[in-house]
């Protein structure tokens, strides 16, 4: 186990069957060893610093169906909304006000928000304020679209694959949902030129060993600018509601294998590993994580936007979890950045 953690630190490699070994094998004194490393290359491209991203929630209009979500368009239960320019605007304000200089605009696939709407929604954001980055998070589009927005200003795209295996993606999705579309979505939007995010759910429904390594590989070769993973967590209102939920050592493992097979990535203690565990995003962070998105959203929406069961965050006002995270940032041992933390191998086309 030892020597196969060393030659991943070393050479940023391993072979499908060398990932499902550690995945299967792996004890809690080799995990502490892996998470090591993992900080180690994370504090050489990046040091200590952990960037900041405002997530705005615009739309829980969602006109795709997986099985997993809160916001799938079949549950009915779904309080919907949708924030105005206007009230998107307030936020970008807000989060100036509190320092951040990256958006991240983040709603289902939501018709109502045309090509048109999402360009002047970019547009209202890099007008007001040049210097920072916006980045989308909105779905399946076609070329053209992607083109527009990054046209328009947007600089960076988030779409996790969720799963790299066909047999698994077509369990966590309706039938007309391909993961073959959703790779090729990738591919268009760093041609374009955009930093991109891929990801997947750690313990999704039907996952195994051999899916994760493929998972694992699939990023390797992709080779995005950021990675958005974080445990499965189920919906009450889905079908996989009695499914169980991804553990924090499951979640960090993954976090600690994609620090060390794309060192330069920017990987996001996210939210919902927070939701699993008081300190999760901590131990994020200490598995080789470097961004946290706090939400600001406004308070009279944030509830609704539950895309699982105990979301944290949604009772407290935008300051609250900026000073909240900023807390936690500086007692778990590391620094707030709160510039628009590109990744470091990227220049805008
Ligand atoms: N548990 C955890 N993550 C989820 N997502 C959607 N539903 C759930 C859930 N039940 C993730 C998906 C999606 C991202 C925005 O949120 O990976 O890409
Ligand atoms: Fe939102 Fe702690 S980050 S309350």
């Amino acid at each position: 186990m030892r020597n196969l953690i060393d030659k991943l630190a070393e050479t940023h490699v391993l072979s499908k069957e060398e990932l499902v070994y550690i995945i299967k094998n792996i004890n809690d004194e080799d995990r502490k060893y892996l998470h090591e490393k993992a900080s180690c290359i994370r504090d050489k491209y990046y040091g200590k610093k952990v960037y900041l991203r405002a997530l705005i929630e615009f739309t829980n209009y969602c006109k795709n169906d997986c099985y997993y979500c809160g916001i799938r368009k079949s549950n009915k239960n779904a309080d919907r909304y949708r924030l105005s320019l206007e009230q998107i605007m307030e936020c970008a304000d807000i989060g100036h006000t509190l320092g951040y200089n990256t958006y991240v605009l983040q709603g289902g696939e939501d018709p109502y928000f045309t090509d048109d709407r999402i360009v002047e929604i970019v547009k209202a954001i890099k007008s007001k304020y040049p210097d920072c980055a916006v980045t989308l998070s909105i779905g399946e589009k076609s070329y053209e679209s992607y083109k527009k927005y990054y046209d328009a200003g947007a600089d960076r795209y988030l779409l996790r694959h969720e799963t790299a295996n066909e047999e698994h993606y077509k369990k966590l999705h309706p039938e007309k949902m391909e993961l073959s579309n959703r790779i090729q979505c990738l591919r268009n939007l760093k041609e374009i030129g955009y930093q991109i995010g891929a990801g997947f759910m750690v313990h999704s429904p039907y996952q195994t060993p051999e899916i994760l390594a493929e998972d694992l590989l699939f990023l390797k070769e992709l080779d995005p600018h950021m990675v958005g993973i974080g445990p499965f967590i189920p919906h009450h209102d889905t079908q996989f509601k009695d499914e169980p939920a991804g553990t924090v050592e499951e979640t960090t493992l993954m976090l600690s294998l994609i620090r060390l097979l794309l060192p330069t990535c920017l990987l996001p203690a996210t939210t919902a590993l927070g939701t699993i565990d008081p300190v999760g995003r901590e131990k994020g962070f200490d598995a080789g994580a470097n961004v946290a998105m706090p939400n600001l959203s406004p308070t009279s929406s944030r509830k609704k936007y539950e895309l699982y069961d105990n979301k944290i965050c949604t009772g407290d006002e935008a300051a609250e979890c900026r000073h909240c995270i900023e807390n936690r940032i500086n007692l778990a041992g590391y620094e707030l950045d709160m510039s628009r933390g590109d990744n470091v191998t990227w220049t805008r086309k």
